[in-house]
C-alpha cells in the first residue's frame, strides 16, 4: 500500500488545492445544510444539497459535482454530537470511498486540535487494502489528505498517530497473510525485520529452547505440525522508565482445532488466531518508536495449531514451568495451553500490569458480536483497560469472572482441564479463568495477584461483512491503538 501523505492546514477549502472535497451535512429545521467547517457554505449554499440527494444520516455519502465544477462529496453527520469517535469513522468512510481521486481534502467540522487528529487517524487507518496475492493489482490513486481545520495540532502530534496507524496496518498484514505462508517460523522472521532498528531487543526461541524453559503449552500445541512453535519475546526497557508493562499474544498461525478437529466452515478463517501475537508485538513496537517511558515486554506464543500422529491427543496431562499439571481434554481450546507459558514467563518478572490479547473463544462472538472485545481480568486491569479503549474510540466491554464457573474446569487426575466437552456456556468467562489460574502474586502467600487484563478479540478482530468507517475487510488491527494508550496512560 503506497504512503498516505497527510497534512492539517487552517487555510479554507478555496484555498486548498484537491482533486475532491469532503464535507459534512447537517439537517437544521429540516433544511440540510453545509455543517460549519472550513468548507464556504457559499460555493454549495445555492445547491438544494436534499435534491441532489445529500443526506444527514450519519455516514450517508452522496458524490455531488458542485457549481464550481470540483467533486464534492457529502457525508451525513448523524443527530447526535460528534465525538472523536465519530469523527475518526467518518473520514475513513469518506476516505475510502474516494480513493479513486490523488489528493483528497477534509473539511468535516472539528473544534478542537483532538478532533483533527482524529478525522487524520480516521484517513490513515481507512488507506489500507490487502493486495499481496492478487494478481493484478488495482492500487488506489490515492496519495495525500488534506484536513482542514481551524485549530491544527502539532506536527509531532500528526507523526505519532501516524506512527500508530503504522503499527495496527502492520498488524493486518500479518494477519491476513495465508497460514501456508505464515507460520511460527516466518512470524518470527517477520517480527525481527519489523524490530530493526527500533531500539527493542528481540528474543526468539526455537523448539529446543523451549524445552529447556519448560515452556510446555507452546509445545503440545505445536507439537502436530511439522512446522515447529517459537516464542518471540520483544523487550523495551527505556532508561528511567518506573513501569513495566508485560503484553501476552495468542499466536496460532493456523487453528485446525488438532485432534479435536473443528468442521471445514469453522476452520474457515482460522489463519486470524494468531492476530493477540501480531497485536501485542507491534503495539510493543510502535510504543518504543514513540520513546514512551514504560517498560514493555511482549510474549508471542506461536504455534500450528494441527492434527498427525505426533500431535497431543484428549487426556494428555502436561506439567508448566510453574509446576501446574493440565489435563488437555480439547486440543481445540489451544490458546489458553500457550497463552498460559506467556503468563508464567510475565509473571516471573512482577510487572505493573499484565494484558494479554487473544482470539480465545468463539462464545465471544456469541455475547458480544463482531464489534466489541471482551475484557475481564483482576485488581487494577479492567479499569486501565476501559479507561484506554474509552481514549482510542475501540469498543470494549468488561464481562463478570462468576466464581462458581472455576469449579467446570477442575480435573479427575490433573489440577485442571484446559476445557470441558459439550457445555458452552460461559465460554469466555471459563477461557479467562483458566488464563487467571496462570497469573502469578507479588507475594509468597498469594495475597496480591499481578494486576492484569485479558483481551477475547475473537469477533473484532477481523471483519468478514462489509467495510465500515475506518475499518474495511479482514484483519482489523483492533486493540493495538488501546495497547499504546495503556502505556501513554500509565
Ligand atoms: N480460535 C478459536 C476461537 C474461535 C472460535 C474464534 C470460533 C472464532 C470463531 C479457539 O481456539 C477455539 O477453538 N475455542 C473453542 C473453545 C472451546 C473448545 C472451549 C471454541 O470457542 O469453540
Ligand atoms: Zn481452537
Ligand atoms: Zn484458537
Amino acid at each position: 500500500m503506497t504512503k498516505l501523505n497527510i497534512a492539517v492546514s487552517n487555510k479554507s477549502v478555496a484555498l486548498t488545492k484537491g482533486s475532491a472535497y469532503v464535507f459534512g451535512v447537517t439537517s437544521i429545521k429540516d433544511k440540510l445544510q453545509v455543517a460549519d467547517s472550513l468548507v464556504e457554505t457559499s460555493t454549495l449554499a445555492a445547491q438544494d444539497l436534499k435534491a441532489l440527494g445529500a443526506k444527514s444520516t450519519f455516514e450517508a455519502m452522496v458524490r455531488i459535482m458542485g457549481p464550481d465544477g470540483a467533486v464534492y462529496l457529502a457525508v451525513g453527520l448523524g443527530e447526535e454530537e460528534l465525538t472523536d469517535e465519530s469523527l475518526r469513522q467518518l473520514a475513513g468512510a469518506a476516505v475510502r470511498q474516494l480513493n479513486d481521486f490523488e489528493k483528497v481534502v477534509i473539511g468535516l467540522p472539528t473544534v478542537t486540535a483532538e478532533n483533527a487528529l482524529a478525522v487524520v487517524e480516521g484517513s490513515l487507518l481507512s488507506h489500507y487494502d490487502y493486495s499481496a496475492y492478487k494478481s493484478t493489482k488495482k492500487p488506489a490513486r490515492l496519495t495525500s489528505v488534506t484536513v482542514l481545520s481551524r485549530v491544527t495540532p502539532k506536527p509531532t502530534e500528526i507523526a505519532e498517530i501516524e506512527t500508530i496507524a503504522q503499527a495496527v496496518n502492520a498488524t493486518r498484514d500479518l494477519v491476513n497473510m495465508p497460514p501456508n505462508d505464515l507460520y511460527p517460523q516466518t512470524f518470527a522472521a517477520f517480527m525481527q525485520k519489523a524490530a530493526r532498528g527500533t531500539g527493542v531487543t528481540i528474543e526468539v526461541w526455537d523448539e529446543k529452547r523451549l524445552a529447556a524453559e519448560k515452556c510446555i503449552g507452546i509445545l503440545s500445541v505445536g507439537k502436530g505440525s511439522v512446522r515447529p512453535p517459537r516464542l518471540v519475546k520483544i523487550e523495551y526497557k527505556p532508561r528511567g522508565a518506573n513501569k513495566h508493562i508485560a503484553l501476552v499474544g495468542k499466536g496460532i498461525t493456523f487453528d485446525s482445532g488438532g485432534l479435536t478437529l473443528k468442521p471445514g466452515t469453522g476452520m474457515l478463517g482460522m489463519k486470524y488466531d494468531m492476530t493477540g501475537a501480531a497485536t501485542v508485538g507491534h503495539a510493543a513496537l510502535a510504543i518504543a518508536a514513540l520513546k514512551l517511558n514504560v517498560r514493555v515486554t511482549a510474549y508471542m506464543c506461536v504455534a500450528e495449531n494441527l492434527p498427525s500422529g505426533s500431535a497431543t491427543r484428549p487426556n494428555d496431562i502436561i506439567k508448566y514451568r510453574n509446576g501446574k499439571t493440565v489435563e488437555v481434554t480439547n486440543t481445540d481450546a489451544e490458546g489458553r495451553l500457550v497463552l498460559a507459558d506467556g503468563l508464567i514467563l510475565a509473571s516471573e518478572q512482577k510487572p505493573d500490569l499484565i494484558v494479554d490479547v487473544a482470539t480465545l473463544t468463539g462464545a465471544a462472538r456469541v455475547a458480544l458480536g463482531v464489534r466489541t472485545t471482551g475484557l475481564m481480568g483482576v485488581g487494577t486491569g479492567v479499569a486501565t483497560l476501559e479507561k484506554a479503549a474509552e481514549a482510542t474510540g475501540e469498543a470494549i466491554w468488561a464481562m463478570p469472572l462468576p466464581k462458581e464457573l472455576r469449579a467446570l474446569l477442575n480435573s479427575d487426575t490433573a489440577d485442571l482441564i484446559n476445557s470441558k466437552l459439550g457445555d458452552p456456556s460461559g465460554g469466555m468467562l471459563v477461557g479467562a479463568h483458566f488464563l487467571k489460574e496462570f497469573v502469578g502474586f507479588h507475594d509468597r502467600d498469594k495475597k496480591n495477584q499481578i494486576d492484569w487484563a485479558h483481551l477475547d478479540i475473537a469477533g473484532p478482530a477481523n471483519n468478514d461483512g462489509a467495510p465500515y468507517g475506518y475499518t474495511g475487510k479482514g484483519a482489523t488491527g483492533v486493540m493495538v491503538r488501546t495497547l499504546v494508550q495503556v502505556a501513554k496512560s500509565l
